[in-house]
């Protein structure tokens, strides 16, 4: 699959996408739970649930035996402030809204058009939901461009990502996005790491393509693999900026896939290289 850099990107050319049936939520292969076939015909690649959810979802569960385990059921009383990025259907992010208590927020964000699925999304849940749950909310945002659109929620203690890694020339808006999320206020003057947390899932598709996004990203953020969930050629890690000193600025969309200064990158590249040695030839 692949579209040109200027074409909206959940309807690249030949799309030919059917409805996922996740095993353990309300899909079976009979029914075409969430409205997947009618969403895909009006939202294209965001109207369908996508692989990385079922491990996505087993990691925002409380209790879940995986390692490190979730900080957002850790016994912090402090409010926790979610976004995710590039919801669609917004599967876990909506299933950890039901985990979380109503001082907690969690944010939905899409491309403007994509939006009303969200939206839609969330009133099925609510229709589904009783009891406590924390507020939810669905706002634009397109990567590469301004995140005024979610300031009034921030900033945010974490930032849910679920199978975003799939098209390279959607890479530079997308880290700049993050890094722009993740900005610090001041420099930061101890510990390696610093900001929100973000959760990341990935199902590989094509490690010849996304090796690039990962290389640029570990510039920037420090990645700890999940482990234990006995996953095929899903992923989740959960991932820090690391700290910069007075020499760092935000790079713009241009540069933002090259190595910029003022980074303290602290560690080695092994961990990552091992795991996709390991997906490559398994
Ligand atoms: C493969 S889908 C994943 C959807 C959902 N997270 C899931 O796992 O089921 C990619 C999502 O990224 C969104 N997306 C693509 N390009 C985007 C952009 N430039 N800005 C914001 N969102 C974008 C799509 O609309 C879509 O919802």
């Amino acid at each position: 699959m692949s579209t040109a850099p200027h074409a909206d990107p959940n309807f690249p050319p030949n799309l030919n996408i059917a409805p996922l049936h996740l095993a353990g939520t309300a899909a079976t292969p009979d029914a075409d739970a969430h409205g997947q076939a009618a969403a895909i015909a009006r939202y294209g690649i965001a109207g369908r649930v996508w692989e990385a959810t079922a491990a996505l979802v087993q990691y925002l569960t409380p209790g879940a035996a995986l390692e490190p385990a979730c900080s957002l059921f850790g016994n912090s009383s402090a409010p926790h402030r979610v976004l995710e990025l590039g919801s669609g259907q917004a599967l876990a992010s909506l299933h950890l809204a039901s985990q979380l208590p109503r001082s907690d927020t969690v944010v939905l964000t899409d491309l403007p058009a994509v939006v009303p699925l969200c939206e839609a999304s969330i009133a099925a849940w609510s229709a589904r939901e009783g009891g406590e749950h924390a507020r939810v909310f669905a706002r634009p945002l397109a990567w590469g461009e301004d995140i005024d659109s979610v300031r009034e929620f921030g900033p945010f203690t974490h930032i849910l990502m679920c199978d975003l890694v799939y098209f390279p020339h959607l890479y530079p808006p997308l880290l700049r996005t993050l890094l722009e999320l993740t900005e610090p206020e001041s420099t930061p003057t101890e510990g390696d790491t610093f900001g929100p947390e973000i959760i990341m899932a990935w199902k590989s598709r094509s490690l010849a393509l996304e090796e690039s996004f990962f290389d640029s990203f570990g510039r920037y953020f420090e990645l700890t693999p999940v482990l234990g969930g006995g996953w095929d050629e899903e992923r989740i890690f959960v991932c820090r900026r690391w700290r910069v000193t007075e020499e760092w600025r935000l790079p713009s969309l241009k540069q933002v896939m090259a190595p910029q200064p003022g980074v303290v990158v602290k560690r080695s590249f092994g961990l990552v290289d091992d795991l996709f040695a390991h997906l490559e030839w398994e």
